[in-house]
């Protein structure tokens, strides 16, 4: 069975890929900041494999790469995020957007550079970065939340690059939306729960092929615009 690795695995978005991609029987290591405190993560029926990585942390995450060496990984989801301060212009808090960036964005490119030998032995050799259609500049009409859509926008200038560097070594990366989900940071009022977004978001990834890669889709299928 192919093997996944993921971050931010313990609620929300990643905690259902967890669930999801263990309960198709694939091998998963999941990824989080405090296993200790990971309750229903551990829950998790299957072959789930729980680490401690903060994405901001570099010895963290090199560890993990090392315990992991010669083990593929068929599939790399960077869903680690935070949104930051809701903060409208004008009131920027500096401190809190850089560490947006440090996570939403050097997390995760710290990651790939850590675990992409990893894909690259492994057979389907995809790599998916949770974005938001708040990171599209196309689709900014009403402003606002500068450190989220700076570092979403910035997520996607990483796909697009890590598609064309990485292509000669056979591996897809995309961007996706995962929709307004119901989690911690979506909200109740969210439109769609975690299961809906993972199993739209799963119909993409697990139906890539090498033309899709360096392109944002959303959880429906739809092409978002960069
Ligand atoms: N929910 C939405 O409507 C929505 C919409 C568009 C995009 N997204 C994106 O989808 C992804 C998942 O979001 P979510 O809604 O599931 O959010 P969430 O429920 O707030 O979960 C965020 C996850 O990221 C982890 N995380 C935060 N900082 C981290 C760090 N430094 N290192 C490692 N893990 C860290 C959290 O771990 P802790 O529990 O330790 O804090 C948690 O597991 C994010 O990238 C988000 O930007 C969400």
């Amino acid at each position: 069975m192919p093997t996944l690795l993921i971050t931010g695995a313990n609620r929300g978005i990643g905690l259902e890929f967890v669930r999801s991609y263990a309960e198709s029987g694939w091998c998963v290591h999941a990824c989080c900041r405090h296993p200790d405190k990971a309750k229903e993560l551990k829950e998790i029926p299957g072959d789930v494999n729980v680490h401690r990585v903060d994405v901001t942390d570099e010895l963290q995450v090199a560890n993990v790469a090392r315990s992991l060496r010669d083990q593929p990984i068929d599939l790399l989801i960077n869903n680690a995020g935070i949104y930051g301060p809701r903060t409208g212009f004008g009131e920027q808090d500096y401190q809190a957007w850089s560490e947006v960036l440090q996570v939403n964005v050097i997390g995760l490119m710290r990651t790939v550079e850590r675990f992409v030998e990893h894909v690259s032995q492994s057979e389907l050799k995809r790599i998916v970065n949770i974005s938001s259609q708040l990171g599209s500049i196309a689709r900014n009409r009403s402003g606002a939340a500068y450190p989220y859509r700076t570092s979403k926008a910035a997520v996607n200038m990483i796909t697009k690059g890590l598609s064309e560097d990485l292509e000669e070594k056979g591996i897809v990366v995309i961007s996706v939306h995962p929709g307004w989900v119901q989690t911690d940071m979506g909200g109740v009022k969210a439109e769609i729960t975690a299961e809906e977004s993972v199993a739209g978001l799963r119909a993409i990834i697990d139906n890539l092929t090498p033309e899709q890669s360096g392109h944002f889709y959303s959880y429906d299928g739809t092409e978002m615009p960069w």
